[in-house]
């Protein structure tokens, strides 16, 4: 059976994805930062679905390690699913640099090894599928989040090329922006209740799009309608808006 490696397992939008593949009849490795939890996540997932769960270190800020961690897992993994992410502080970032690189690593540069070392191999496999998260946030540069938003922007865009790198060689590379989301990430924002998905929502879109083969999507639906607006506002009245 195809087994799905889930980096940032822990996560809560990544536990109820993992939930929905498992149930869809992926085996998974579920890999990040906290071993216990991320065993009983597997031993919760394993008995819920049938399927088989294994777990692995994983920290993207180590990217000397990344190779090796791939070596152990390429052989049995046939599809890669990253949601790492790390909202962090935006006004201490602005006036402290670890700040800033912690985010643009965790979301941005930390992850671009194992994503390249996992498109190299489906590339030469000639299969493959790469699902990662981004956000809306990307879309378009605000002032309350610009270091996190310009890091998800970098890993659109890199998406984007490893897409359209990929598209010829049976490799699928799906990328996913949610929009505002009930997690920890989020949990002491007020966020408006009915612009807000449920991590369980997003993993039933995550899960769509994989087997609908879609390039890029939006979580909830109507966050597109509402970054098409967002993207048109013109910067003479955007840069006046409190954001
Ligand atoms: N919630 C939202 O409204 C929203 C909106 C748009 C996009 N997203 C994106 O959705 C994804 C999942 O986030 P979430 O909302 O489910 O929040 P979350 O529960 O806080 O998940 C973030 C995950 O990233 C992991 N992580 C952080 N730094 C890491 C590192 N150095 N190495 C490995 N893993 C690391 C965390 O691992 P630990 O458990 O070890 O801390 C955690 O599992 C993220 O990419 C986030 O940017 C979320």
């Amino acid at each position: 059976m195809a087994t799905m490696l889930i980096l940032g397992a822990a996560s809560d939008i990544a536990r109820a994805t993992a939930l929905a593949f498992a149930n869809d009849g992926w085996d998974l490795i579920l890999a990040g930062r906290q071993p216990e939890i991320l065993d009983k996540i597997a031993t919760d997932i394993a008995l819920r679905s049938g399927r088989r769960v294994k777990t692995a270190h994983f920290d993207a800020l180590r990217s000397e390690e990344h190779a090796v961690f791939w070596q152990g897992a390429e052989e049995e993994v046939s599809a890669l699913f990253c949601a790492v992410g790390l909202l962090g502080d935006q006004e201490k970032a602005q006036a402290d640099m670890d700040q800033a690189t912690a985010i643009l690593q965790t979301n941005f540069t930390g992850l671009l090894p194992i994503l390249s070392l996992a498109a190299n191999t489906f590339e030469k496999r000639g299969r493959g599928l790469i699902i990662a998260i981004s956000s809306v946030a990307g879309d378009r540069g605000r002032a309350s989040n610009y270091f996190y938003g310009s890091a998800k922007a970098g890993l659109t865009a890199f998406l984007s090329g490893l897409r359209n790198r990929l598209a010829k060689k049976g490799v699928d590379v799906i990328t996913v922006k949610p929009g505002f989301v009930a997690t920890a990430m989020t949990a002491d924002m007020a966020l408006p209740i009915k612009l807000t998905a449920t991590p369980k929502q997003v993993a039933t879109d995550i899960v769509k799009a994989a087997r609908k083969k879609h390039d890029v999507i939006y979580s909830r639906w109507f966050w597109r309608y509402i970054m098409l607006i967002v993207d048109h506002i013109p910067e003479k009245i955007f840069k006046k808006l409190k954001l």
